[in-house]
């Protein structure tokens, strides 16, 4: 068994504390961060593997979250497919996919020597963690990654994905399996170069109706989850908005679900009986009153005390006006956290 609660936790093994981390934990939002930036740029960071250790480890380090999740972005792969990514002012992705012929024009991806400087970092981010906690690998949901090809950027309405869909069904399948493809193949290299646990961020797959989230989502998931499937290695689908889509998430060969905070944790953990569940505190509590952010935190730990599989984490990436007071008080607050006694049958009373 794994020395790590939360690989316990995300496998849905016996554990002694509900494990925390949260999305975006490393960032803008904390000092350490904000002070290398004025030095660097943030695709300075994201390629060289030394920043990538050291951005990684500044959570870690500060805050004492029980995993690491390694400091890069979900569009780095799309870099080498073609396109040029400007963070500078809000997202740019230029030239954006706006008719079949643009998705002919993909150039083929190595993720092993395209994304070796990723692969670099977490030998590196690995090395310097010296097993003190996990470290989570991540990528892009296939249709995630679309949206920000199709429109170009960050949106608001996702107009232009919809219209590419709707509009060129088959090409944007052909788009969304090479995709996928990648994905894999890159989560299974993050697997061979260290890390312990994948992440993959479906973070606009709800903007689709279940139907069409039936067709252009979980199908390329599927193949993602069916390329990285190593044995005690936890694959964790987050899912935004995800309560509309709980019931085509449980068909997934996943072992945890990440949700969001709209998404009741009840009636998730009855629909996805079986996997762990990863959430779902709404980001935004980190910019009120301490004492709400203390009683809406012990209220999801009490919800899920009498589970195995839970794993504390925001329901979407912190804030960055978030002050760093408020993410010392939410990591006390879950770690000084004990379950009731007698709230989880004994390890052996299943026998
Ligand atoms: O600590 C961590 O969680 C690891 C690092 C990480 C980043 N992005 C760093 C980052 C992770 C896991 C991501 C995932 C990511 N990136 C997602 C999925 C999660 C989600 O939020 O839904 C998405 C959609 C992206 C795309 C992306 N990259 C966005 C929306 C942004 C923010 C744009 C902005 O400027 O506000 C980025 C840039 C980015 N990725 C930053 C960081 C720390 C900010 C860059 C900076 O320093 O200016």
């Amino acid at each position: 068994m794994s020395q790590y609660e939360f690989i316990k936790a995300a496998l849905g093994q016996p554990h002694q504390k509900v494990p925390i981390w949260i999305m975006r934990q490393a960032g803008r939002y904390m000092a350490e961060f904000r002070e290398l930036r004025e030095k660097v740029s943030f695709m300075e960071i994201c390629h060289s593997p030394e920043l990538i250790a050291d951005v990684t480890r500044q959570p870690i380090d500060k805050f004492g979250f029980d995993a690491a999740i390694m400091f890069s972005d979900i569009l780095l792969p799309l870099e080498p497919l073609g396109f040029k990514i400007n963070y500078e002012n809000g997202i740019n992705l230029t030239p954006p996919i706006r008719h079949p012929d643009d998705v002919a024009r993909l150039k083929k991806i190595d993720p092993a020597s395209d994304m070796d400087f990723v692969l670099a970092g977490i030998r590196e981010t690995k090395r310097r963690l010296n097993d003190t906690v996990p470290l989570i690998g991540f990528c892009g949901s296939p249709f995630t990654m679309a949206c920000y090809l199709v429109e170009g950027g960050s949106s608001w309405n996702f107009t232009e994905i919809k219209k590419f869909i709707y509009n060129h069904p088959l090409a944007a399948r052909h788009l969304m399996e090479q995709l996928a493809e990648i994905s894999g193949r890159y989560l299974a290299l993050q697997i061979q170069n260290g890390v312990d646990a994948v992440q993959i961020f479906d973070s606009w797959g709800g903007i689709l109706s279940p139907q069409y989230y039936q067709q252009f989502s979980l199908p390329y998931l599927k193949t993602v989850l069916a390329l990285c499937r190593s044995e005690k290695i936890p694959r964790i689908v987050y899912l935004n908005n995800a309560r509309p889509y709980l019931h085509l998430l449980a068909e997934l060969d996943c072992e945890v679900a990440g949700i969001d905070w709209r998404t009741d944790l009840i009636e998730a953990a009855d629909i996805l009986d079986g996997k762990t569940l990863q959430g779902n505190l709404d980001p935004h509590l980190l910019l009120g009153p301490a004492d709400t952010l203390r009683e809406e935190t012990l209220s999801i730990l009490e919800t899920m005390a009498d589970r195995h599989g839970f794993i504390f984490n925001l329901g979407h990436g912190i804030n960055p006006e978030t002050p760093e007071a408020n993410v010392r008080l939410l990591v006390d607050t879950v770690q000084s956290w004990a379950r009731p006694d007698n709230s989880l049958p004994a390890p052996d009373s299943a026998f």
